[in-house]
């Protein structure tokens, strides 16, 4: 733990974190919840509303502008935030960008512009700030993989491409990070009512309709997803080192056949032709 915020208590009270991607969704939510649990928590992101939604967290957010594909970005935000506070505690790499285009129409350069952002700015958060915490012996890392870190889907060949890779990046880090006190994990959500995933932002009962095949039968909202940053971000998940964890609503758990016993009240009966 660092020096600062030994007033406050919760999960991760007095810990000094970095959330990238913070302005909105998944990353606000996470910035949100660590801040409850005590945490003094750096929200960065290439939008400027990162500093509207630092300043409503309170005094122990701050906001940084930055693009996560940007390395001398990254070594300014980690020299002054270790100056100011220490060290860092907890990195977690969020910021993400999707791209739905079928794979005989994306290009070469749609592909490296995600892997730009999804994989070159996860795997430089976790060098940059991960040299700190091995140096110090202590940090956890919590990388936002995805539901398509685990499996294919259609018209989505590079995004898939890039959260397996930064699954795969994970246990790579956890293994070489471990031995110096250093945990890395990740998460992969699938389904969360974020801008991203529901840019039209349409209404939550219209969404939960296609989600009724779904274990959940439901959509998810971003502090679900956040709980399972804050647990592995937390001393709780203590011996988690390389582990996935889905907060997917059970999209990737398995699939139902339809009208056989277990299946969930929309697919009882007749298939539907
Ligand atoms: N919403 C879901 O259902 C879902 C499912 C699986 C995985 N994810 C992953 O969760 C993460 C958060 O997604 P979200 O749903 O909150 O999306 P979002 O689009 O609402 O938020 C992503 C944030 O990342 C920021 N960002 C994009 N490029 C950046 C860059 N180069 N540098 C810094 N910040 C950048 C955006 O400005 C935005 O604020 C992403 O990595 C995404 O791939 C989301």
């Amino acid at each position: 733990m660092s020096t600062s915020g030994s007033a406050v208590s919760g999960r991760l009270a007095g810990k000094v974190a970095i959330v990238t991607g913070a302005a909105r969704g998944m990353g606000a939510a996470i910035a949100q919840r660590f801040i409850e649990e005590g945490a003094i928590v750096a929200l960065t992101d290439v939008l400027p509303e990162v500093q509207a939604t630092a300043a409503a967290l309170g005094p122990r957010a701050t906001a940084y502008l930055h693009d996560v594909a940007d390395e001398a970005c990254w070594r300014e935000i980690e020299a002054e935030l270790t100056a100011k506070h220490g060290g860092i505690d907890v990195l977690v790499n969020n910021a993400g960008v999707l791209m739905f285009k079928d794979l005989l129409s994306t290009s070469a350069a749609d592909l490296r512009k995600l892997l730009e952002v999804n994989v070159v700015g996860t795997f430089l958060g976790m060098q940059v700030v991960g040299a700190g915490m091995v140096a110090r012996k202590r940090g956890s890392i919590v990388n936002n993989s995805s539901a398509d870190g685990f499996e294919g889907a259609n018209s989505l060949c590079a995004y898939v491409a890039t959260k397996f890779a930064v699954r795969g990046m994970t246990k790579v880090a956890a293994l070489e990070f471990g031995p110096h006190g250093v945990r890395v994990n990740s998460v992969h959500p699938g389904g969360i009512n974020t801008p991203m995933a529901n840019p039209q932002n349409v209404p939550v009962e219209y969404l939960n309709q296609a989600f009724r095949q779904y274990a959940a039968g439901r959509v998810g909202s971003p502090v679900e997803a956040a709980n399972c940053f804050v647990f592995l971000a937390s001393d709780e998940s203590s011996y988690c080192m390389g582990a996935e964890l889905a907060v997917d609503g059970g999209l990737t758990a398995g699939h139902y056949y339809w009208g056989f016993p277990g299946a969930p009240e929309g697919m009882q009966g007749p298939r539907p032709v």
